[in-house]
């Protein structure tokens, strides 16, 4: 493999995407194949302190802010990581991506989509995902699940109405780009989600 692949996880709260993300990279590890599983935001040195700005549960910031900060922790991470990676041949798994801007902070923030897509346009051209699985599920489930495990940053105290915004968002994107997305329903238990999805992307990639 000369080019690497790309694949991002997307999903709202609680839907399951460290979990799969993890099986999945041990799966095809284990295969012999080159694996590197990273996560937006933070993932690099700078990013670690965006993220903590991002998530602080008690911040006000302002949307525009907001959006910047989520840009510039990824310009770091895909010039930093993602990309030097990808040129050696890597299968690179992140968890979110651009599709997580445009669903939290477009659709349910109501920042102007036309802005994220000029912007992303700006720093990252034609780059995107291979593949995008998204794990979708109701909201108030997503919710529960997080609650059992005490996670409570900036956005998990957001109200149900933007939550449900995200998930909608999600589902348009995928309605807009059929060929990238692959939607799963995440109410199914882990094992059955890790076996479709390593399905999945044994046969698109050939692997
Ligand atoms: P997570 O590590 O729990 O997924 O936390 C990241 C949070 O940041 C999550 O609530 C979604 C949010 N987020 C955005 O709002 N925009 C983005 O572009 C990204 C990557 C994440």
């Amino acid at each position: 493999m000369d080019k690497g692949i790309f694949i991002t996880f997307e999903g709202i709260e609680g839907s399951g995407k460290t979990t799969q993300i993890k099986l999945l990279g041990e799966r095809l590890k284990k295969q012999g194949l080159k694996v590197l599983t990273t996560y937006e935001p933070g993932d690099t040195d700078v990013g670690q302190k965006i993220r903590n700005i991002l998530l602080e549960p008690e911040i006000n910031i302002n949307p525009l802010c907001e959006l910047i900060l989520y840009f510039a922790d990824r310009v770091q991470h895909v010039n930093e990581k993602i990309k030097p990676y990808l040129e050696t041949g890597f299968i690179v798994i992140c968890d979110r991506f651009t599709d997580s801007t445009v669903a939290y902070q477009g659709y349910a923030r109501g920042v102007s989509i036309d802005i994220i897509k000029e912007l992303n346009r700006i720093l990252f051209n034609e780059f995107k995902p291979d593949l995008t699985i998204l794990l979708d599920l109701p909201v108030i489930i997503g919710l529960k699940r997080n609650q059992q495990i005490n996670k409570t940053d900036r956005f998990e105290l957001e109200d149900l109405a933007f939550h449900d915004r995200v998930r909608e968002g999600y589902l348009k994107l995928a309605e807009i780009e059929p060929e990238r997305f692959f939607i799963l329903d995440a109410t199914k238990s882990q094992i059955e989600l890790a076996e479709e999805i390593y399905k999945t992307i044994k046969l698109r990639f050939h692997l």
